[in-house]
């Protein structure tokens, strides 16, 4: 399995949001994860990037163990896992070309700057590089930071609520391109949302979850 997570728990406070749960994704899955606001999906996603601890139970991503309860830690900035938030958190004072460019620190000047031209070529957005987040549509905003996601080389992608803001005929255009980027770069993702149209038009699997478990889809 290319993501493993096995009895995962953890509780903000007494309040306990993710119990017992466990997962096994293949390279190239999309998964979709449902469920309720407030059910976890988000305190899940900062588990497996690594911006919460679980209290129990491990993370795997190809074979490496990225968090245990043994105390076993990897950072989120190393564990290769893209992160779209809900709100997609695109810096508003850095252009779109300098926000793309964020999410490659480690990579030597020379080739940055031709790195960085070939995702905005694959998000069709070269015309927009100099531009502003603010100047940007809601479409084109949540392009960049898939973009910024993706030039981490990450293994595992993850997308919270990433098209809550784009109406239906856009999406209908947006999400079989990026199932495409998605295949080419081999990508494992989750996505958690509420919409049907975009489990339909991306997912591979759907589960549920509930009470701090994913269960399989009802009916
Ligand atoms: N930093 C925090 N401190 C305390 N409780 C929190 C914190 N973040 C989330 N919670 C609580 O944890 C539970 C799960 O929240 P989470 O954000 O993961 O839900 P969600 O499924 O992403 O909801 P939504 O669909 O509204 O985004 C909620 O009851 C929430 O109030
Ligand atoms: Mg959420």
């Amino acid at each position: 399995m290319f993501l493993n997570i096995e009895k995962l728990s953890f509780s903000y406070g007494r309040h306990e949001v993710i119990k017992d749960l466990s997962l096994n994704l293949n390279i190239g899955d999309i998964l979709a994860i449902q469920g309720p606001s407030g059910s976890g999906k988000t305190t899940l996603f900062k588990l497996i990037s690594g911006l919460e601890t679980p209290h129990a139970g491990a993370i795997h991503i190809d074979s490496n163990c990225v968090v245990s309860i043994d105390g076993h830690c990897i950072r989120p900035e190393k564990r290769q896992v893209g992160f779209i938030f809900q709100d997609y958190a695109l810096f508003p004072h850095m252009t779109v070309f300098q926000n793309i460019a964020f999410g490659c620190v480690k990579m030597p000047k020379p080739l940055l700057k031709p790195y960085v031209m070939s995702l905005l070529k694959e998000i069709e957005l070269e015309s927009y590089k100099d531009a502003y987040p603010h100047t940007l549509s809601g479409g084109q905003m949540q392009r960049v930071a898939i973009a910024r996601a993706l030039a981490s080389r990450p293994k595992v992608l993850l997308m919270d609520e990433p098209f809550s803001n784009l109406d239906e005929s856009l999406k209908d255009v947006l999400i079989p391109s990026l199932k495409t980027l998605f295949n080419k770069h081999q990508l494992t993702v989750i996505i958690a949302t509420h919409h049907q149209r975009d489990i339909d038009l991306l997912a591979t699997r759907v589960l549920y979850l509930e009470n701090g478990s994913l269960v399989d889809k009802k009916g």
